[in-house]
């Protein structure tokens, strides 16, 4: 399935004193079963875009299509089920007295008999490598663990696409990995990711295409290559290095993640 945004708005609290412009004219597609990591710093309007894929939130104006029909023509419940939306620190919506109980909620709800659920549950824990967390209480968790059931709620609504607001925020750098890695898989499996992410090298080493935003507009847009090549201000430092050694040995390439770096250094060295 195909999400675009066209020339989207939108006004938080219009005519009041805390009225804020957060999109301005934004428009942007999710292909199907790509990864698009949305960068950009804070108050850019990442978490603002993320929830009008679903949308939870309304354009104050503009468009968003799903397979070129508009979103709003769908039904609300159909357009939550295809399109899971895990909020920033995710866990502090955890609520049910297991683990298990709060992934099972979500197809539950989408009125999936108990065998169904069951599977989907197990399903959804395998992939974020908790199956063995299933009977612990929600607070009997680690902050990671926290974060990974409350993904695995949303996955187990089993969406098309799966939009991630800053699903490594505050983990350790094993945690980290090892949610990269379940992006990787969903992708694998046919399921397009939005990833909304502060850190350029994680975006680098999963992402399709990247949308980096600024002040509510969509600075640059393309693959990784073409974005923190065309502007290297939007690169990470390891891409900024790469493309100075490139100044003087061409044969470097242009590597965007900091493993495809490190190993472009070490040919042109061998080399
Ligand atoms: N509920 C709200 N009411 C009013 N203004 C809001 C609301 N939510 C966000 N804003 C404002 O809209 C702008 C964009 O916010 P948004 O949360 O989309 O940014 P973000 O890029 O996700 O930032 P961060 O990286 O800090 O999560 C900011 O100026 C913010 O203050
Ligand atoms: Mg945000």
């Amino acid at each position: 399935m195909r999400i675009s945004l066209e020339d989207v708005w939108h006004v938080y609290s219009p005519g009041t004193a805390f009225e804020t412009v957060a999109l301005r004219g934004v428009s942007l597609s999710v292909e199907p079963g790509e990864v698009l990591g949305i960068v950009g710093g804070t108050g850019s309007g990442k978490s603002t875009l993320a929830a009008h894929l679903n949308l939870l939130l309304r354009p104050t104006s503009g468009r968003v299509l799903v397979d070129g029909r508009d979103a709003l023509a769908l039904r609300k419940s159909e357009l939550r089920r295809r399109v899971g939306l895990v909020f920033q620190f995710p866990e502090q919506a955890l609520f049910a007295p297991s683990v298990e109980e709060d992934v099972a909620f979500a197809p539950r709800q989408m009125g999936l008999g108990p065998e169904a659920v069951e599977e989907r549950t197990a399903a959804a824990l395998g992939v974020l490598g908790i199956a063995h967390l299933a009977r612990r209480p929600t607070r009997a968790l680690s902050g990671g663990e926290q974060r990974r059931a409350a993904i695995a709620g949303t996955l187990a609504m089993r969406p098309q696409v799966l939009v991630l607001d800053e699903p490594t925020a505050g983990l350790d750098p094993f945690s980290r990995r090892e949610l990269l890695g379940v992006v990787r898989r969903l992708r694998e499996e046919g399921t397009s990711v939005v990833l909304v992410s502060h850190d350029l090298d994680e975006v680098a080493e999963v992402s399709d295409r990247l949308c980096v935003m600024e002040g509510g507009a969509v600075r640059a847009e393309g693959t990784p290559e073409e974005v923190f090549y065309g502007e290297l201000a939007l690169a990470p430092t390891t891409v900024r290095v790469a493309a100075r050694v490139r100044e003087s040995a061409p044969g470097l390439g242009r590597p965007v993640s900091y493993d495809e770096t490190l190993r472009s250094l070490r040919a042109l060295i061998g080399g």
